[in-house]
């Protein structure tokens, strides 16, 4: 079967860095389905070539020592560009003529991957419908919506809606490229592949679960866009949300994408709502110091740069476990992970005179040199009985040949492709994410909201965000990459 990728929003950024890479890599290992074009529309006017030589150049430097030219030559036979304005109907009606002259004739599959600005979402899915593009008579028509799918959870019902007056359910892939890292679906691989974990993957062994996406990079350019969001809408409605989701959901009858996603969707209803003083005691809001100098920040702005939740999964297998969600900009490193705390050993026989901590701690690093860390308690040889942290390491580089990891846009591209939604949001489901962030924006904005902190850059979030963990009897994993390429 053909295919057509065409891409909304052709001369952004996304596309550039992130796309055309993609489906460059995935040709190259030939695993993107032969007879695929991939057509790029934007505004501005370029011929086919202009836009595969501009390619090739953000090409070569984003794949780095992959780029190989006889591969790009044979890719680029296969990318071509139409101008075209989103606001226009006739440019949908001139797109539709243009996909019929370069696909072959029968059926061919489509997806329309939008990655334009998200204020042009709606009327993009609208124009599709209405120039007859989404109508799937002669193959697949799918659609891929780039994050963020909605602003707060009025205007992602808003954009849901619209959607759904166009594509059916199944022919709608909602992005968050979380999904696609190899370690997020590692770990679904590690609760559902392996039965040592699920005895011990709830309240009976685990004390609490911190889930840490940190960031080196102050906002930089991006901070005219940073400062409309901030780190609730930019980093927990979607990716921390997602992580939690994983780790804590209940396994699926198979891994099929609704029974995977109603297990996550399940886990979403059971987060306990913040009210009253919730919002004031379960949440830390910080910003880094110097982020009212970036360059298109308004003075005086109130936008957190940095957030820790306290979030309570209000079932069977978690009650009394909690979540601890953080993440943040300029902090002391890039990684992200996940630390699963087990409870202390009840019974203290060795060592009883200094009180060492002794619970065991899974850490998933999801980012950078993927991997898994078991700590545990083991005798320091020729003495008595001291013991000592050791730790058994998986990486996963190793595992696969010592290659550089996938980018997830490689396989969040080919799912989509192929019909497979297991590793998207569904409408429901990105719902229920916005109806968990939606209260904590407004009480942030309210006379209830915690504090906001400032943090100096290049540290682990404001020093209140240890203190408020300590009060509670615990400490952050405030490792850098504990596992190293
Ligand atoms: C994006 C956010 O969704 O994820 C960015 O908008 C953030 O602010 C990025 O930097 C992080 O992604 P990754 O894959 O680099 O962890």
């Amino acid at each position: 079967m053909a295919h057509t990728i065409v891409i909304f929003g052709a001369s952004g950024d996304l596309t550039s860095r992130k796309l055309i890479p993609a489906l460059y890599r995935l040709f190259q290992k030939q695993r993107l389905p032969v007879d695929t074009q991939i057509v790029g529309v934007s505004r501005s006017e370029y011929s086919h070539d202009q836009w595969r030589d501009e390619l090739a150049e953000t090409t070569a430097q984003f794949v780095g020592d992959h780029f190989e030219k006889s591969a790009w030559q044979a890719f680029r036979e296969q990318v071509y560009y139409h101008a075209g304005d989103i606001q226009q109907a006739a440019d949908f009606r001139s797109l539709g003529e243009f996909l019929e002259s370069i696909e072959p004739e029968g059926a061919v599959d489509r997806v329309y991957y939008l990655s334009t600005k998200p204020q042009l979402y709606e009327k993009a899915i609208e124009q599709l419908g209405e120039a007859g593009l989404s109508d799937d008579s002669r193959g697949e028509r799918r659609v891929i919506v780039e994050k963020p799918f909605g602003y707060d959870l009025a205007s992602a019902e808003a954009l849901n809606a619209a959607t759904h007056r166009v594509f059916r359910e199944d022919q709608v892939y909602r992005i968050d490229h979380y999904l696609g890292k190899e370690t997020v679906q590692n770990l679904f691989v590690l609760r559902f592949a392996n039965s040592i974990f699920e005895p011990l993957w709830n309240r009976n062994y685990i004390d609490h679960v911190q889930i840490t996406v940190a960031e080196e990079m102050p906002v930089g350019r991006r901070a005219g866009y940073y400062d409309t969001s901030g780190v609730l809408r930019d980093m927990f409605q979607n990716h921390l949300l997602q992580l939690m989701m994983i780790t804590a959901m209940e396994p699926p009858a198979r891994f099929d994408a609704n029974l995977v996603r109603d297990e996550k969707v399940k886990v979403l209803h059971s987060v306990r709502p913040m009210i009253g003083g919730d919002f004031a005691s379960d949440s830390v809001r910080g910003q880094y110091e110097g982020y009212l100098q970036e360059e298109g920040v308004p003075a005086g702005s109130q936008t957190a740069t940095f957030a820790a939740l306290k979030l309570h999964v209000d079932n069977w297998r978690w009650q009394g476990v909690p979540f601890y969600l953080r993440s943040g900009k300029a902090m002391s490193c890039r990684t992200t992970q996940i630390v699963i705390q087990f409870r202390e050993a009840p019974h203290l026989l060795l060592g009883t005179k200094t009180r060492v901590p002794t619970a065991n701690q899974l850490v998933i690093q999801v980012q950078p040199a993927e991997g898994i860390q078991l700590h545990f308690q083991s005798k320091v040889p020729d003495t008595e009985l001291k013991t000592k942290l050791s730790s058994l390491d998986f990486r996963f580089q190793s595992e696969g040949g010592g290659g550089a990891m996938p980018d997830s846009y490689q396989r969040l591209l080919l799912d989509a492709m192929n019909g497979d939604a297991g590793l998207f949001a569904r409408a429901d489901e990105v719902e229920l994410a916005w109806g968990i962030i939606d209260p904590l924006l407004a009480a942030w904005n309210s006379p209830a909201a915690p504090p906001l902190e400032t943090y100096p850059q290049g540290d682990w979030g404001p020093q209140w965000c240890t203190q408020w963990m300590h009060q509670q009897g615990r400490q952050w994993f405030d490792v850098c990459p504990v596992l190293k390429g």
